[in-house]
């Protein structure tokens, strides 16, 4: 291994721990797979590339044109049939007849285990049975560093204990069904502005930005859920856009041959992110296995990959066990999950499909628009319900029971208007359509509806029931010109207010509140209804100016429910589903309270000169979202964790139960790797256990949360006060009590020594804090693991 000195850094910095910015050193050669977990199909793949040529290792290495949004080449003589590759994260992007499930984000605010694998296991069946052997999901990069990140929806949360546990539960839920995952992007992620490349006035090539992150935040933030990710047997992982410490994403030695191959042991592929490849021997020795889509997008006819592959293995840049061994890489686990027996891609992928042209691929398609939407709308509505956190409830505002009147207002309210804009004209706008539900957001992470539920739509066909008069207006304009309310009468009893907010990948946002005047739209209605329950829809998180007008009697954050958006909300509003989602982010009081980690752009670096210019130093290392409110002892809006319920629950009697036997040693046992790293990490050693009590009148689901607080490392990054280490999600009836176990893992309970250059558990108590969000601790403790 290399001197970690140098990764480890040496800079004196003008902060009081050391953070080195400065290189991304070599580490060669790439670690070959051995099929960990895979072993027979691993033979396979074997046997296979014995039969191959150097062109045809040199061809399944390499994107090419066809049906799907990334195509492998077929090698009929051995038949192999190619590889299917399409988007994304919460739908078979482009396809028809399919669903378009929650995002990232509403699945991570659902805090349910169950829910995300079930979600994973049916979008699954749905890219299986259009054809598909690689899904293009889930998103674990970006984290959600910055709140005004672009893609932060398709992810889950900038908790990476959560993100975590959302990404092994979705690969297995895909991976169940016979589909490969691959999870993205790999690795400082965090900002679309200068993601790729741009021209200069001169035309210098100005590089992507470099995320600048040291060893320590690496490990314990952004590298947390792939290793999550890995541990699950994940296929493949694609590699990002943006440089890491000075060095491309897609052919950065350390992070790809160093941390994944070899830290994490990663038995699968790494393909790049389309466009991310930017040469051929160095990303090959780097430890790049796939360059997607194939060819460079400033000459269709010639790749970084291909031929120069070929010409590289015969000069003897590349090894031909380096090339077999991305073969095999890729081969394993098609064998694995045996992909020669596989639906044939639909039909109509070829019109649908974005890839560049001229499409030539050889094999036989299945029927046009397959239907393989199945019964899955009934998960979809679910899950929108239970990623809807409810923010605010005075005096019992909802559920609703039975209103004379409802006023509805705002323009994400209604139906659509302008069409399927998600992919199409929205990609990379600001600020999306103006008339229409908001149930997804935009650019490779969205989907093709093949219905909208509106919220509209489902209140209205709810309201007949009870007799309701409802009226609205969903133009905002009009709802704030002075007299624009006029037509509303009576005043409604309860008044809706549906705010949103576009995202859209290749753009970050440039505002936290609301799109279209929201806080506006919320003043005008609130200036004559006393009783005003607002709701967003929205690609990442909000701040809520509006919060404690005490007109605005409750506060509902749906985030982005997918195609049942409205019935998701109608079974909150009407109490048919308790409100259990809970936040996966902080909501602080203002704006610049998110400056702390801020999207790296300027004037000057739009004008720059300088291939070098764009860095984004992460220098606040580990103290994101809830750990930076919590370290500098700022108020919040709402916090991390936080949701409310229609009844209440109380915790008692926390104990801690140790598993591991005999006594706990500092490090790590050492051990051989496998798929995760050292397998001693994912041992449990405490069960944090606690009883959950519903204390009130109605059914509900509780989350318990275990933070742990471990101590500060001198010389390091600031530690933070609290970390969720553990959560479930609990469903009981009123006065019911239930005894809840929390397991606590050994990477749970320890730090990333940049020294030593391993996970090591601190000398001392750890403090253990269970209760309902990171800042509602209802029982303490503390453990001594080592003395
Ligand atoms: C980033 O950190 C490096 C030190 O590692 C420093 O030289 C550089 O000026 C910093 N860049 C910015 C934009 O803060
Ligand atoms: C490939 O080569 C192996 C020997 O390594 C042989 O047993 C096998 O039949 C060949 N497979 C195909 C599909 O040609
Ligand atoms: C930059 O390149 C473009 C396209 O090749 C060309 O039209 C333009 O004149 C060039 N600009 C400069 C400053 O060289
Ligand atoms: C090899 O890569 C270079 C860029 O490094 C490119 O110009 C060339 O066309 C490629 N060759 C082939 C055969 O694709
Ligand atoms: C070998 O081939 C590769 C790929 O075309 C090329 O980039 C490299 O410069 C060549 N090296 C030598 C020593 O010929
Ligand atoms: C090729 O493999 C040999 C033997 O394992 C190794 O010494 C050499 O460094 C490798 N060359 C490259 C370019 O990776
Ligand atoms: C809530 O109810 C209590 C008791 O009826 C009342 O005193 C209080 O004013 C109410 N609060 C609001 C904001 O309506
Ligand atoms: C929205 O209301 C404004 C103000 O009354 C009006 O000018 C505009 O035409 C309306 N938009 C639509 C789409 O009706
Ligand atoms: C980047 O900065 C430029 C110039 O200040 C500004 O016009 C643009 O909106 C910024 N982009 C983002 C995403 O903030
Ligand atoms: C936003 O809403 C306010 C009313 O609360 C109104 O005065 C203002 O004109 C609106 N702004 C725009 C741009 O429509
Ligand atoms: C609340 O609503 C009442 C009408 O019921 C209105 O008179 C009052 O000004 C409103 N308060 C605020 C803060 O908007
Ligand atoms: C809220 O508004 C309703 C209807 O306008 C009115 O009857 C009621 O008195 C108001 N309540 C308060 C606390 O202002």
């Amino acid at each position: 291994m290399l001197s970690h000195a140098i990764w480890v850094g040496l800079l004196a910095c003008s902060t009081a721990f050391a953070q080195d910015f400065s290189t991304s050193p070599p580490v060669y050669p790439s670690p070959p797979t051995q099929g960990l977990d895979w072993e027979a199909a691993f033979a396979q793949a074997q046997a296979f590339v014995s039969n191959l040529t150097l062109e045809e290792k040199a061809q399944l290495v390499t994107g090419t044109s066809g049906p799907c949004v990334g195509n492998i080449g077929a090698i009929e003589r051995l038949g192999f049939n190619g590889l299917c590759l399409q988007d994304g994260p919460l739908a078979i992007r482009q396809a028809t007849y399919a669903s378009v499930f929650p995002a990232g984000l509403t699945t991570a605010a659902s805090w349910d285990r169950s829910l995300m694998y079930q979600r994973g296991f049916l979008m699954g069946t749905e890219f299986k049975n259009k054809g598909a052997h690689v899904a293009l999901g889930p998103v674990v990069a970006p984290l959600g560093r910055s709140a005004y990140d672009g893609r932060n929806w398709e992810g889950f949360s900038p908790d990476p204990y959560l993100t975590g546990v959302a990404a092994e539960e979705t690969i297995t839920g895909m991976q169940d069904t016979g589909l490969q995952a691959c999870l993205k992007h790999f690795i400082g992620y965090e900002q679309e502005t200068q993601r790729n490349p741009s021209l200069s006035a001169d035309n210098i090539t100005i590089e992507s930005v470099s995320s600048n992150i040291d060893d320590r935040t690496i490990h314990e933030l952004y590298l947390w859920p792939f290793a999550n990710g890995v541990h699950a047997g994940v296929s493949s992982i694609m590699c990002s856009y943006n440089r890491i410490n000075g060095s491309y994403a897609c052919q950065n030695s350390k992070t790809m041959n160093g941390i994944l191959k070899g830290e994490l042991g990663f038995q699968g592929y790494v393909m790049s992110d389309w466009g991310g490849t930017h040469s051929g021997v160095a990303s090959v020795n780097a430890g790049l296995d796939m360059d997607m889509p194939g060819p460079i997008s400033s000459d269709q006819n010639s790749s970084y990959f291909g031929g120069n592959v070929t010409q590289a293995v015969n000069n003897g840049t590349v090894n031909e066990t380096r090339l077999d061994d991305m073969v095999l890489r890729i081969m394993t686990p098609y064998f694995f999950y045996n992909q020669s027996q596989y639906p044939p891609i639909d039909g109509e992928e070829p019109a649908l499909a974005s890839s560049f042209p001229p499409y030539v691929y050889q094999f036989t398609l299945g029927p046009a628009n397959v239907d393989v939407r199945d019964e899955h709308q009934q998960l979809i509505r679910a899950l929108g319900a239970a990623g809807t956190v409810l923010l605010k409830n005075v005096n019992n505002t909802l559920p609703l029971s039975a209103p004379k009147t409802i006023g509805i207002f705002g323009n994400d309210a209604g139906d659509l208007v302008d069409g399927e804009y998600f992919s199409g004209p929205a990609f990379q706008s600001q600020y999306g359509y103006e008339y229409g539900n908001l149930p997804v957001a935009g650019g490779s992470g969205t989907g093709r509806l093949s219905y909208l539920v509106s919220p509209l739509e489902a209140i209205k066909a709810r309201a007949i029931q009870d007799g309701t008069l409802v009226q609205y207006i969903l133009n905002n304009t009009l709802i704030t010109t002075p007299g624009g309310l006029a037509t509303i009468l009576p005043v409604p009893e309860i008044c809706f207010v549906f705010l949103k907010t576009w995202a859209s990948e290749g753009i970050d946002r440039i505002g936290l509140e609301p799109d279209w005047n929201s806080t506006g739209v919320v003043e005008s209605v609130t200036s004559f209804c006393n009783n005003t329950v607002v709701i967003t829809h929205s690609g990442g998180l909000n701040v809520m100016p509006w919060a404690n007008n005490p007109n605005v009697t409750a506060i509902l954050a749906a985030h982005l429910p997918g195609q049942e958006s409205g019935n998701s909300l109608v079974d909150i509003l009407y109490g048919v589903v308790n409100p259990n989602g809970k936040l996966p982010y902080t909501i602080a009081f203002n704006e610049s309270d998110y400056d702390y980690a801020p999207i790296t752009n300027s004037t000057e670096l739009l004008e720059t000169e300088d291939p070098n210019a764009w860095q984004s130093n992460f220098t606040e290392g580990l103290l994101i979202d809830y750990r930076h409110f919590d370290y500098y002892n700022i108020s919040v809006a709402f916090e991390f964790g936080f949701g409310l319920s229609y009844t209440t629950f109380e915790m008692s009697d926390l104990t801690i139960n140790t598993i591991a036997v005999g006594n706990i040693s500092a490090f790590p046992d050492a051990s051989p790797i496998i798929p995760g790293g050292n397998p001693s990490l994912w041992g449990i050693l405490y069960t944090v256990n606690v009883t959950v009590t519903n204390t009130g009148n109605t059914t509900g689901a509780a989350v318990p949360q275990v933070y742990l607080s471990l101590p500060q490392i001198p010389g390091e990054d600031p530690t933070p006060l609290n970390v969720l280490r553990n959560f479930d999600k609990i469903y009981l009836d009123a006065g019911q009590s239930q005894s809840v176990i929390l397991p606590l893992a050994r990477r749970d309970l320890s730090y990333w020594d940049t020294g030593l250059q391993q996970w090591v558990i601190p000398s001392g108590p750890i403090g253990v804090n269970a209760g309902f969000s990171s800042r509602d601790f209802r029982q303490s403790t503390q453990i001594t693991v080592v003395a």
